[in-house]
């Protein structure tokens, strides 16, 4: 049995990246192996970190819970809890981690030196510190594999860094390393725009990327606009070397369908991209418009989600208590007995 954990943070709206990078995989695992445990949480406490609006945090982290449900995680199935509703738990085992991480392994994190840009020193101790709040969000739950795309194995290999120390220097085999599981297709997708960047939410373009919200014909419009090639698709994957914009909707398509990329240049080798977009449109409005409309239905009224994260929330504590008891226990705090 597998115990997973993994999040996404209530920034924006959610993107194809977010979605085939990460959530249709737990989807596919919650449903190909009913044995694991699944904890999916909403990372509000890490959407905090960067400038943020203070009316839309609640909503955006009903929002995500809604994407979760609408994509196929089923509360029954999988804890699914705001990071903040459990924060006392998550928050404290991140000082205990924060004093055996090194600052030399905090400064490489690539992620902390994009968000922060040029002006790293005016960056807040909590963007600096995220990785240990990440780590702790893992470790916490001592969940042994954690789903996500390929931008978060920088911080993956930190939560196992931290929790081998921890381990090393307590003397004791306590928590498990968490395994990344960087599954299917599309573990990296990319811009349509520019298929050298990554497909993010915070890209200025809304062009660049398909959201969970949009519409059938905003998602047609899009994909019709993607930047391409001159050249027809390749007969072989390594055709697809030095062309970025093609490799990318190879990908996607090949993601949705549950495809290889082998399979999907074998049906549209020689193909233009005039005749390739439009099949690519139809499949992704057909996999993305059932989970916009279900996330529609289930935010229109909110009791229904708020009842689910109560639930997850508790749920997600009764696994966290006993493992922080047991830290502190290890690391020799005092303690009524
Ligand atoms: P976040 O919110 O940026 O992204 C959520 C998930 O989506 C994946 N992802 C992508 N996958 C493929 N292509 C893309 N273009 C793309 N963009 C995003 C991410 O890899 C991620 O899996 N630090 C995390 C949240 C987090 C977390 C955790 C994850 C906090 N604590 C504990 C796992 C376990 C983040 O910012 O993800």
């Amino acid at each position: 049995m597998k115990r997973i954990l993994s999040g996404m943070q209530p920034t924006y709206q959610l993107h194809l990246g977010n979605y085939l990078g990460a959530l249709k995989n737990w989807v596919d695992l919650q449903n190909a192996e009913p044995e694991n445990e699944n904890l999916y949480c909403v990372v509000d406490m890490h959407a905090i970190t960067m400038p943020y609006d203070r009316d839309s945090l609640a909503k955006a982290t009903r929002e995500i819970a809604a994407a979760y449900i609408a994509a196929g995680i089923d509360p029954k199935k999988s804890a699914i809890f705001a990071q903040s509703s459990v924060g006392d738990l998550h928050g404290e085992l991140m000082w205990l981690l924060a004093t055996m991480t090194q600052i030399g392994k905090l400064n490489r994190m690539t992620q902390f030196k994009d968000k922060a840009g040029k002006n790293a020193e005016k960056a807040g101790l909590g963007l600096y510190a995220y990785p240990v709040l990440m780590a702790a969000d893992i470790l916490i739950y001592n969940a042994t594999h954690v789903p996500v795309g390929e931008d978060q194995k920088q911080h993956l290999e930190l939560a196992r860094d931290i929790a081998a120390t921890f381990n090393h220097r307590y003397e004791k085999e306590f928590f498990t390393l968490p395994e990344p599981m960087i599954m299917g297709a599309a573990t990296r997708v990319m811009s349509l725009r520019d298929g050298s960047q990554k497909m993010s939410k915070s890209a200025e373009s809304d062009m660049s990327r398909i959201n969970l919200t949009d519409t059938p014909e905003m998602i047609a419009d899009k994909i019709k606009r993607a930047k391409t090639d001159p050249n027809p698709l390749p007969d072989s994957v390594e055709g697809l070397e030095g062309r970025p914009e093609a490799a990318n909707l190879i990908t996607i398509y090949a993601a949705m369908n549950n495809q290889t990329k082998e399979q999907v240049i074998a049906e549209f080798a020689g193909k233009q991209f005039s005749e390739f977009k439009p099949k690519l449109s139809d499949l992704t409005v057909e996999k993305i418009a059932p989970i916009t409309a279900r996330m529609r239905e289930l935010l229109a009224d909110q009791t229904e989600i708020d009842a689910i994260l109560k639930d997850g929330a508790e749920k997600a504590r009764l696994v966290a208590e006993p493992i922080l008891t047991e830290v502190k226990d290890i690391m020799g705090f005092w303690s009524l007995k």
